[in-house]
């Protein structure tokens, strides 16, 4: 991995690191690649049953889209810099395994549509998190738009984008946007504690939660449960559920081993 995003693997747990905190970890092209390769590598290696990704320093998850990148693009450069951006960003959403957001400070523009990516936004008290693009003459190009109105309604869609102003953890938390707010100092250890959960669950259920709620939840009604039934009856063929269950009957923790 180059020296824009870090890769750490540890107990389950891959932590993604985006690493430009001069310029608030703003997402160039090259950036964006980089993610996608990250990612890539995470999906391919079993060892990993949950992801964390930060942005370097304190003052920020992600402050967007790379402004100076931005303001040189060509309107063919434009689509095909919000297609990558939106292709790596879906890659992250559809990855089959639990990927959690740790913000602290800014999560703007392209911060915000990568953290709405992610499956759970743990957020610093202090964060502040928006889609401010409207004051640079542009709109989100990396699903922003389209996230904001299934986490939080057309409403407020509507308001942080048309707006543009950035708004606190605390009442991002309540349109539904940050999963939990927590005092900075606990950033880590909340979401660490969550993400050890997470690795620690049967990974065939987890993948069919994401999968029926991402890729169900899009369908209509019928093809939704259509969706819940197949990922249920998968799971039942692993070892890991004949663990859970055994485990609920002999009255012990479950140990699910990922198979
Ligand atoms: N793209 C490129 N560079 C960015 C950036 C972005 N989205 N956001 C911040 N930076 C750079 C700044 O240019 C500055 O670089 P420099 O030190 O080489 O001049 C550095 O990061 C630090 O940012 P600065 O603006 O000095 O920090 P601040 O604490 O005064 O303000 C913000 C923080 C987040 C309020 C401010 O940086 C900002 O508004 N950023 C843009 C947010 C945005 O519009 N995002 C959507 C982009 S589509």
């Amino acid at each position: 991995m180059s020296e824009l995003v870090l890769l750490d693997v540890s107990d389950g747990i891959a932590l993604v690191t985006l690493n430009r905190p001069d310029k608030l970890n703003a997402l160039n092209f090259a950036v964006l690649t980089e993610l996608k390769a990250a990612f890539a590598a995470i999906a391919a290696d079993p060892a990993v049953r949950a992801v964390v990704l930060r942005g370097a320093g304190e003052k920020a998850f992600v402050a967007g889209a790379d402004i100076a990148e931005l303001a040189a693009l060509s309107p063919i450069q434009a689509r095909d810099f919000s297609r990558h951006g939106q292709q790596m960003m879906r890659g992250i959403e559809m990855l089959g395994k639990p990927v959690v957001a740790m913000i602290r400070g800014y999560a703007l523009g392209g911060g915000m549509e990568l953290a709405m990516c992610c499956h759970l936004r743990i957020a610093a008290d202090n964060a502040k998190v928006g889609q401010p693009e409207i004051n640079l003459g542009v709109l989100p190009g990396f699903g922003g738009t389209q996230r904001l109105i299934r986490l939080a309604g057309q409403g407020a869609a509507l308001e942080l984008c048309l707006l543009g102003a950035p708004i606190g953890a605390q009442r991002a938390y309540e349109l539904g946007l940050l999963t939990r707010v927590v005092p900075a100092a606990e950033l880590e250890e909340t979401t660490f504690a969550l993400a050890a959960q997470l690795a620690a669950s049967a990974p065939q259920a987890l993948r069919g939660i994401l999968e029926a709620v991402l890729v169900g939840g899009e369908c209509g009604i019928e093809a939704g449960l259509d969706y819940e039934t197949q990922a249920f009856a998968v799971c039942t063929s692993t070892n890991d559920m004949r663990e859970g269950t055994r485990a609920f009957l002999e009255r012990r923790k479950p140990v699910f081993r990922g198979d």
